[in-house]
């Protein structure tokens, strides 16, 4: 595997997009292709087979590239996917993406976690295993979140159906909360409406720095990584002909989440 190819993202749309800012910080000598596909999300409420299958398709269009490695940049589909993935892909690393409750965890002293993700990622053994882990020191409340990939998928330039939707979701939810996990990576897309619910107090945390850091670390002890210093490039495609969601994918590749 040459150290010049590319590294490959996908996503049920735009959302893996806050993965791929962080690799390109991280890792700004390699190529990056980014694939998303808006044309079946969400992919949150679907059964898990579908969810494989458009993830084998991804990984295929992916891999027409030649990429020396792939990101699933998906909770859902890490979720419902990833071991049918590397099972089919042997020959390729796979780096999948979590809900970053161990972060949560370790960043604040004591209080309940939420977690906020799809219906599926929440449903599937993994997550549940994963909370089960760590329930013993802390209280976890999850919150399926149907309907919100929709509205960041519409491109919610100034948050406003964002900020409504999750003002509603949240009435019932426990507001004595210590840290708030995005365990979808469209979430932080979202982050100021979340500030404005929750205030400054509480932590907000996702996998993006996380993923972004193993596939780093992947690519080192495969001796993976670029030799190259020439800056490295970022393509992204689409499964939607509508021109929106690549214009959409690269204004949010620029927006700077990290300071809400
Ligand atoms: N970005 C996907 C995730 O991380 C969104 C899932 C969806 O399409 O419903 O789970």
């Amino acid at each position: 595997m040459a150290k010049r190819q590319p590294i490959g993202f996908f996503d049920s749309g735009v959302g893996g997009i806050s993965v791929l800012k962080k690799a390109v910080e991280l890792l700004p000598y390699e190529d990056f292709i980014y694939f998303g596909d808006s044309v079946h999300a969400p992919y949150g409420d679907k059964d898990v087979e579908i969810i494989r299958k458009m993830s084998f398709d991804a990984m295929d269009f992916l891999l027409s590239f030649d990429c020396k490695a792939i990101v699933v940049a998906c909770n859902t589909a890490t979720s419902a996917a990833i071991e049918e993935i590397r099972e089919k892909y042997s020959h390729i690393p796979v780096i999948g993406i979590e809900p970053a409750l161990k972060v949560a965890i370790d960043h604040t002293e004591d209080g309940k976690i939420l977690v906020l993700a799809t219906i599926r990622t929440l449903q599937e053994n993994k997550f549940r295993k994963l909370s089960e882990k760590y329930a013993e020191s802390r209280k976890i409340i999850s919150l399926p979140l149907p309907g919100l990939v929709e509205i960041i998928e519409s491109g919610d330039q100034y948050q406003q159906r964002s900020y409504d939707y999750l003002r509603d979701a949240l009435e019932k939810v426990d507001r004595d909360i210590s840290a708030v996990v995005l365990g979808c990576t469209h979430y932080p897309f979202v982050k100021p409406s979340l500030r404005r619910i929750f205030g400054e107090d509480v932590l907000i945390v996702d996998g993006s720095e996380g993923t972004a850091r193993h596939l780093k670390d992947v690519l080192v002890e495969k001796n993976l990584l670029s030799a190259d210093d020439n800056d490295g490039s970022v393509r992204i495609f689409n499964s939607s002909k509508d021109k929106r969601f690549i214009d959409l994918s690269k204004s949010l590749l620029e927006e700077n989440i990290d300071q809400i």
